[in-house]
């Protein structure tokens, strides 16, 4: 078994020079975390190597060059770079996933190149994976990776990580493509995010989107269950930890000391990127030079800014803005002898980094928004036992791990202004015992043990779709469920109706039943070793009229009511329904839009299929909750169903119905499928060696499971054909 990791960026990235390729490490977290990942697995790495390669033979070169360390390139066309790379990606998802609604560029070209691309990573995958191996695609980039592979290759196991936020359901339906999003990223078995914050978003999102319905943080989509969970991710703590016993790292901080010469250094390190909060933090860092005079000359800002995406038209205005802050506050503070900030475009290799972050007094970490941010761990694990303070802003994922670090709203620059005071001022004994405490946390939750707590729960879910998928009804277990219909001369068959024969309806009375199913009806009654019995929760005035003609069992209102032999029958002996219950379905149907109230003779529904899922899962509590005392005072059953809350009368289930049929006669072959919760009664109630098929959910007390309700009318018709014109 491998690990495939999928990015857009490889952790080395190919530079031409005269016509010479060059490589060197990439930045960015995705990069330097997973790059620095030790884990008894092989590893094999598929993304682009940051370089637009004209001619085949330079591809090929770099193809060997890269094979070596295994990793395997995807090349990119420079238009695909443009549309793709700088437009799709960091000119559409990055701005919206980062709440900088005005810098989203709409622009359908974008998005055919995000299709292409992602198509192009997928070829690639395809040449490589096997079967076992575990597949793990990262980031924005590629969100509708997960489903083109598994459309391939259902078997194997794909775990999808956002290191990015993932914004409120309220921007992300902004996003024209947002279904095709969500259906990519859901051919997945399980989704990381950083925090809860970004996971809640993601259910919510697809929730609204797709009319999903998950359970806690799982849901079940197409024929698996996709789970989702939060995974923090970590640095490799001990490599930042140890690396000032490396002697470069040492002559690094002595050369660093001495040419800070005294004077109290704070450091900032970010890619070029809007979010990371840049100017505001300037602008704080020229507040506290004005309002704090006494610190001019004593305290230098190390800035060093990371170059990125400066083709994308935000990233290069940024830039011009922030040389322009830097300029003008040099310009206004410096001394003959002092330079308020020393600023850097450009990267660092690791030794001058670790250095920088040893030294620093304090880190200033402002962005405005960012998925996680590992230079804030960074500079905490590479302290070792020196003091230092972490000024952090709560809009960064790791702030919910930092607790030790001085949290601030990076907006307010005052907040960050005096931030910087109190960093400076804070006595040494508690800088030491807050970096102790966020190390604590940190040598626990390394990047290792991300991956391995993703790896973990990715297997898991694998097992758990293994198991489901032994339940479902494919043409092996269709063709043994056949045999034995077609050797059966007593058959009961037991159908639930909406969600079982009909699809759901966003108004339940439009549900009624087409010709295809009343002629596959009677076709299935016309046989006379079949007895066909509807079961259902709807009411039998409905029921007569939309099947009075046919000759099968119908039985209304999940057994209250029953027909034989032509006739209604009440197996329930039923009070007029209390007004106070009634009171407390109709206020929350008048507080809750597109939801609706039934009253039946034995039971009243508030259906919400329609209704917003946050909405309606406060909505159904307080139902429930107003319920219960009433209910108890009249014992009366409160039921919660597929988007439906029912009250009803006890004496009858659609168990107890089963039971009823049971006794009249003997069957040989006896079948029962339904969707909801009310056909478990069902389930639970047939005697041993019966068929029960649960439409598309998972079930304890099912032997089977079919997907979704379209498949049950061509199973039950391919069921009763006669034998030799089955075609499975
Ligand atoms: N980094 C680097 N060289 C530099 C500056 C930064 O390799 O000169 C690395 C840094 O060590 C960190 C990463 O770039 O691991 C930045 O990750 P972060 O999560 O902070 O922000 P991102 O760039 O991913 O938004
Ligand atoms: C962020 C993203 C990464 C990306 C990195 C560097 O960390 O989450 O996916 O690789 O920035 O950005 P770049 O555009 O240079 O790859």
């Amino acid at each position: 078994m491998r690990l495939v990791i999928i990015s857009n960026r490889l952790p080395v990235k190919a530079q031409r020079n005269n016509n010479k390729y060059t490589f060197s490490k990439s930045e960015g977290g995705v990069a330097t975390g997973l790059n620095s990942l030790d884990i008894p697995m092989e590893m094999i790495w598929i993304g682009w190597p940051g370089v637009d390669v004209k001619y085949e033979e330079d591809k090929q070169y770099i193809s060997k060059e890269l094979k070596e360390h295994n990793y395997y390139p995807v090349f990119l066309t420079k238009k695909q770079i443009r549309e793709f790379y700088e437009g799709y990606c960091n000119s559409k998802l990055w701005p919206l996933c980062h709440y900088f609604y005005v810098y989203v560029k709409h622009d359908n070209d974008h998005w055919s190149a995000y299709q292409e691309v992602n198509a192009l990573f997928c070829n690639k995958v395809l040449e490589i994976i096997k079967d076992d191996d575990i597949v793990w695609v990262q980031d924005y980039h590629l969100m509708l990776l997960p489903k083109m592979i598994k459309d391939k290759m259902a078997g194997v196991n794909i775990g999808y990580f956002h290191h990015i936020p993932f914004p409120s359901y309220e921007l992300f339906r902004v996003l024209p493509e947002r279904e095709e999003i969500l259906k990519g990223l859901l051919g997945c078995d399980l989704i990381g995010f950083h925090t809860h914050e970004y996971m809640r978003h993601f259910i919510s999102a697809s929730e609204r989107v797709l009319d999903l319905n998950y359970n806690l943080d799982e849901v079940w989509y197409d024929d698996r269950v996709v789970h989702v969970d939060t995974f923090p991710m970590g640095i490799n703590y001990k490599k930042f930890n140890d690396a000032f016993l490396e002697s470069e790292v040492k002559k690094n901080v002595s050369q660093l000391k001495s040419s800070y010469n005294g004077k109290k250094l704070i450091l900032s390190v970010d890619r070029l990127d809007y979010s990371k909060g840049i100017l505001n933090r300037l602008k704080a860092f020229s507040d506290f030079l004005k309002n704090n005079p006494q610190y001019q000359g004593k305290v230098t800002l190390s800035m060093v800014i990371v170059p990125s995406r400066d083709n994308v038209e935000s990233y290069a205005t940024l830039k011009t803005k922030i040389d322009e802050a830097i300029g003008a506050i040099n310009g206004q503070f410096s001394k003959i002898d002092w330079i308020p900030i020393s600023y850097f475009y450009q990267s660092f290799s690791f030794e001058e980094l670790v250095a920088m972050y040893y030294t620093a007094d304090v880190a200033l970490v402002t962005p405005l928004r960012d998925g996680m941010n590992l230079v804030a761990k960074e500079y905490v694990a590479a302290k070792r036992d020196t003091p230092g303070v972490l000024v952090l802003s709560e809009m960064a994922g790791a702030s919910i791990e930092l607790m030790d670090a001085i949290i601030i709203n990076p907006n307010e620059s005052r907040e960050i202004e005096n931030a910087i005071l109190k960093a400076l001022e804070m006595p040494v004994e508690e800088q030491v015992n807050g970096i102790k405490r966020m190390q604590a946390t940190l040598s626990k939750q390394t990047v290792n043990k991300w991956a391995d707590d993703f790896i973990q729960e990715l297997k898991e879910i694998k097992i758990k779709n293994n198991e489901l998928s032994k339940k479902l009804v494919d043409s092996e277990r269709e063709s043994i469920i056949k045999k034995r219909y077609d050797k059966a001369n007593n058959r009961l068959i037991l159908l639930d109706y909406d969600g079982t024969l009909v699809g759901f309806k966003p108004r339940p009375e439009d549900a009624s039943p087409d010709e295809g199913l009343i002629n596959l009806l009677s076709d299935l009654s016309a046989d006379k070793k079949n007895d066909v019995v509807i079961i259902s929760g709807r009411d039998h005035k409905t029921m007569e009229t939309w099947f009075g003609n046919l000759n099968i069992g119908l039985a209304a209102e999940h057994g209250a009511f029953y027909r034989d032999n032509g006739t209604w029958k009440e197996n329930v002996h039923k009070d007029v329904w209390n007004d106070d219950i009634l009171a407390i379905f109709q206020k929350v149907t008048d507080k809750t839009p597109r939801s609706a109230m039934e009253t039946k003779e034995t039971a009243i529904v508030w259906h919400y299929r329609k209704v917003d899922p946050w909405l309606a899962s406060i909505r159904s509590q307080q139902l429930i909750n107003a319920l219960i005392a009433p209910c108890t005072r009249n014992n009366l059953h409160i039921v919660k169903g597929n988007k439906i809350i029912e009250v009803k009368y006890p004496d009858c289930t659609k168990g107890s119905e089963v039971q009823r049929l049971l006794k009249i006669r003997q069957y040989d072959f006896i079948m029962a499928i339904g969707d909801d919760t009310t056909d478990e009664d069902m389930f639970n109630a047939l005697p041993e060696n019966s068929i029960s098929i649960k439409i598309g959910n998972l079930s304890d007390a099912a032997d089977y499971n079919l997907l979704k309700q379209s498949d049950t009318r061509p199973f039950i018709r391919r069921l009763s054909m006669a034998s030799g014109t089955l075609s499975v």
